[in-house]
């Protein structure tokens, strides 16, 4: 099979794109690289630089594929918040611009949601049919992206999967980007034996969900596929606090956690914890790395997944090759 993957050059992305030509599928990947890194794509994949609200090169890395997955987005909540009408182009319009692709060819098309569409609802676990409440821009255009991929289910007869991603964590989430998630900048903070920074009081509830499972949901949701349009959460379950990560970070590490606190972010969500069952039920299997094995392995295998100079090489030579 031949598939798109939008955002292909960033964390989830490359990891799905390792994942398919593992498989034997062929990948073209469509990244402007504005968070991502072309040394990030699988040296066999193709790789297409430009905007996802291109109508024009959307159509052109979609005219031969067999399924699209969507995961390019301005994905930080504060660039999100200062930068409204910016970002909900990416956001919006370029979800929008893939869908409306995808429907020409008739396509199935997996994108990326968000447990933020959950926002100030605090009955956890969140299951799908939980009250969406919405608290940052960020949020609305995942939601209104969940809207219009139905829209286009309806319309145009193609099916769309949505996953609602918790928070996800694992190699090569770049601790320098503003759009990484605490686990990196944690990690790389207390390997550098920095201070932790706290953004208020530490008791925020995060359910974190390793990488490797979230391409597995990302996978057998293009396998597994139904007609119309589909949303299910991508989450473990398990609890955990902010200040709980920083000791368990720190346990794995062998050495002390040094915490400095700073004001509550806004738009920051209180208690985000998902209820994993539909993905259980859909595809038989649910996230099923626990968060202390998950953490070691990120600890553990920097070396073995941060972009090796012979990859880099081969990147810039496809890159030249490949459509632009
Ligand atoms: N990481 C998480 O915890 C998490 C949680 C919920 C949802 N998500 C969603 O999952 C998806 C992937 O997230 P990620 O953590 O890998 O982020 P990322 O920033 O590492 O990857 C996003 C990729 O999209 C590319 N991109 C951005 N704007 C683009 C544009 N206009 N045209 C083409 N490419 C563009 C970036 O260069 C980058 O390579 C995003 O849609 C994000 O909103 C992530």
């Amino acid at each position: 099979m031949r598939y798109l993957v939008t955002g292909g050059c960033g964390f989830i992305g490359s990891h799905l794109a390792e994942r398919l030509i593992s498989l034997g599928h062929h990948v073209c990947i469509l990244d402007d690289l504005s968070s991502g890194h072309a040394a990030n794509a699988p040296c066999e994949a193709e790789l297409v630089i430009g905007d996802v609200t291109e109508e024009a090169k959307v159509r052109a890395a979609t005219d031969d594929v067999d399924g699209c997955f969507h995961l390019a987005a301005a994905a930080s909540v504060a660039r999100c918040n200062s930068e409204a009408i910016a970002t909900n182009r990416v956001n919006l319009v370029g979800t929008l611009t893939v869908l409306a692709a995808a429907a020409r060819r008739n396509v199935p098309v997996v994108y990326a949601s968000s447990a933020a569409v959950y926002g100030a609802n605090a009955a956890v676990p969140l299951g799908e049919t939980s009250e969406l409440r919405p608290l940052s821009v960020y949020a609305a255009d995942k939601l209104a992206c969940e809207l219009h991929a139905g829209v286009t289910s309806h319309l145009h007869g193609i099916p769309t999967v949505g996953l609602r991603f918790f928070n996800v964590y694992g190699p090569r989430q770049d601790p320098a980007s503003p759009y990484s998630g605490v686990i990196s900048i944690f990690a790389d903070r207390l390997a550098k034996r920095q201070e932790l920074t706290i953004f208020g009081d530490g008791g925020q509830v995060r359910d974190f969900v390793f990488v490797g499972d979230v391409v597995d949901a990302l996978v057998a949701s293009m396998a597994h596929r139904r007609s119309g349009a589909f949303v299910c959460n991508v989450c473990t379950g398990e609890a955990t606090t902010i200040l709980g990560l920083a000791n368990i970070l720190a346990d794995i590490v062998g050495a002390p956690a040094r915490l400095a606190y700073g004001p509550p972010r806004a738009g920051d969500v209180r208690v985000s914890v998902g209820d994993p069952r539909r993905l259980a039920k859909v595809y038989g299997r649910a996230p099923a790395t626990g968060l202390r094995a998950g953490l070691t392995a990120l600890l553990h295998e920097d070396a073995e997944t941060s972009p090796a100079p012979a990859r880099a090489q081969r990147m810039t030579a496809s890159l030249t090759a490949g459509r632009t």
